[in-house]
């Protein structure tokens, strides 16, 4: 399966079912309203500032994805009767071999072992896409995402910064 099309069903450990797929263009309203459903703390822990509003570019950057340089992924769970995106991850290759992460899931979902299924897919793609590290920065207390990396099964370099803990992860 082309990572465009990546979909992949998974049950959570509450029963619910949530499907994990390719992020597409027409899930511009679905993001925007996952964004508007996350807490000031999460957006912050995801992108290292008070950021609520983005401009049109910054939606089409994180829209446009090409599926080589750029893939993301979103969960949706079925809510009356309607999938709904409550949470996504991506990467970005930021040189040869290597992309940086990066992750949410809106806060009413948290804690439900979404995020842990986001990163056990979004790391197979990685990998047969040719992929050999993923790199993130991970804020202070961010104990959720540590917890993710660390149960990834994928080996671990961490480097603390005063700001943030820098993180390689080995896919080989
Ligand atoms: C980090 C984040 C993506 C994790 O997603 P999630 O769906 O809540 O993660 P999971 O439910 O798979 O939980 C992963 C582990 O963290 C634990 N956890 C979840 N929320 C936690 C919290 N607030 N405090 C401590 N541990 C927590 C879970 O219990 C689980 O551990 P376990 O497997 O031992 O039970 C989500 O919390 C989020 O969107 N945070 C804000 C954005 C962010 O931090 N992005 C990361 C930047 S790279």
């Amino acid at each position: 399966m082309q990572a465009k099309d990546y979909s992949a069903t998974e049950t959570l450990r509450s029963g619910l079912a949530i499907e994990i797929r390719a992020l597409r263009p027409e899930d511009r309203a679905g993001l925007l309203a996952a964004v508007g459903r996350t807490s000031d703390q999460s957006l912050y822990r995801r992108f290292f500032a008070f950021k609520r509003s983005f401009t049109d570019q910054e939606i089409d950057f994180y829209l446009n994805v090409d599926f080589a340089g750029h893939v993301a992924l979103v969960a949706l769970l079925d809510e009356e009767g309607r999938p709904v995106i409550v949470g996504g991850c991506r990467y970005i290759v930021v040189q040869p071999g290597q992309a940086e992460v990066a992750f949410a899931v809106d806060d009413a979902h948290q804690g439900q072992g979404v995020g842990t299924a986001l990163m056990r897919h979004l790391a197979a793609i990685a990998r047969s896409g040719g992929l050999k590290e993923l790199i993130a920065d991970v804020l202070p207390g961010n104990t959720a995402m540590l917890k993710i990396f660390r149960a990834s099964g994928l080996g671990i370099k961490a480097e603390r910064e005063p700001e943030a803990t820098h993180l390689v992860l080995d896919l080989s």
